[in-house]
């Protein structure tokens, strides 16, 4: 897994398809220092994604590989993958891309793809989910950051954030409290795995406690605690 010291920032690919609040989230924790992280390449496959001015207002390069101009998906992911090898990014973080992908892009980047979805997976995979988790009429919901693997929003889970589905909620009131989390998880997630302290067992994500800690951490409690 890739290890990124203090002085020393992982160089990230970020994938959208549309406001990028979550790629600002990102922006702000890597500008303020508290995510070990360079924006290298933020790519849209919309040319009108507001995330695109986000990107162009922080400095960072952008690229709009347009799934429109290609024949088939496959196509589509290689000039993906071209252009984010070309930026050298060893993580690419999925913020809001729009896009069902194939083994092709997926095992290109295995272990160094992460994606965000609004809800508890693998409950409520797919689209419309916050209508979904009120039609369903579950009490709570939230948000998961998990690595991909082939499957619609399936793949060993990093993180997740709960958020209470209130009596009177819309899809969009609880869109908006849920991306509140996001943009405190999705940070977070990035900093454990740009810290090296990510690795996936099967269908579990283990967590190492950081270096500097010794013993048992509050993530990884002893046996029995
Ligand atoms: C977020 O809810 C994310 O979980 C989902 O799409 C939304 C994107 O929002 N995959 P934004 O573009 O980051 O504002």
């Amino acid at each position: 897994m890739t290890d990124a010291s203090p002085t020393q920032k992982l160089p990230i690919g970020v994938v959208i398809s549309g406001g990028g609040t979550n790629l600002q989230s990102l922006i702000d924790r890597a500008l303020d220092g508290s995510l070990p992280v360079e924006i290298k390449l933020v790519v849209s496959n919309n040319p009108d994604a507001f995330g695109l001015e986000r990107a162009k207002k922080a400095g960072i390069p952008t690229r709009v590989v347009d799934h429109r101009g290609f024949g088939d998906r496959g196509a589509f992911e290689e000039a993906l993958i071209e252009v984010l090898d070309g930026a050298r990014v060893e993580l690419v973080a999925l913020a809001g891309f729009m896009r069902v992908l194939t083994p092709l892009f997926v095992n290109h980047y295995a272990g160094r793809l992460l994606n965000i979805h609004p809800a508890l997976l693998p409950s409520f995979p797919g689209l419309n989910v916050q209508q979904q988790a009120i039609d369903a009429g579950v009490r709570f919901s939230g948000a998961t950051v998990h690595f991909v693997t082939e499957g619609v929003d399936a793949g060993p889970i990093v993180a997740q954030a709960v958020v209470p589905i209130l009596p009177h909620d819309d899809a969009k009131a609880l869109a908006a409290r849920i991306l509140q989390q996001e943009h405190r998880l999705y940070p977070l997630a990035i900093r454990l795995f740009a810290e090296g302290r990510l690795s996936i067992n099967g269908q579990r994500v283990e967590i190492q406690a950081p270096p500097t800690e010794a013993g048992p951490s509050l993530l990884n409690p002893p046996e029995g605690a």
